[in-house]
């Protein structure tokens, strides 16, 4: 894991874009906060590496799909590639918001990210708008 360090605004350069693929991902520290950013659909999200369920390395887990809502004895898989489940419990996130899939009481924290001049910059201080999942 990466140890970077933030300027007097937040901010912290992680890669430059085009580094990473869709369903990559980039784990790094800024002091004892531990981050994963991850490239879904073209765009950059930032997580924060503390599963809020437990404190758990959410994002050490894999990057996955889930089973989607179906009729009784069928089974439906989706959502392939957006769906992160942590790495201690189990319990799965919309990567792209943060929101747990089994209770949207549970949100994991999300950072802000942005390209700027060709780099990959997540800003610690700040919080990523919640998105409807
Ligand atoms: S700590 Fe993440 S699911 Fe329990």
């Amino acid at each position: 894991m990466l140890a970077l360090d933030a300027d007097a605004d937040g901010n912290v350069v992680v890669c430059r874009d085009g580094e990473m693929a869709d369903g990559e991902r980039r784990l790094f520290t800024v002091g004892r906060r531990r981050i994963g950013v991850f490239r879904v659909d073209g765009r950059y999200v930032a997580l924060h590496g503390g599963c809020p369920h437990a404190g758990g390395a959410l994002c050490a887990g894999p990057l996955t799909g889930t089973t989607l809502p179906a009729e009784p004895y069928t089974y439906e898989y989706g959502r392939e590639g957006k769906v992160l489940r942590c790495a201690w419990h189990g319990i799965e996130f919309d990567v792209q918001t943060g929101v747990s899939l089994v209770d949207p009481k549970m949100r994991a924290r999300t950072y802000p990210v942005a390209v700027d001049d060709g780099a990959v910059v997540v800003n610690v201080r700040g919080r990523a708008p919640v998105v409807a999942a």
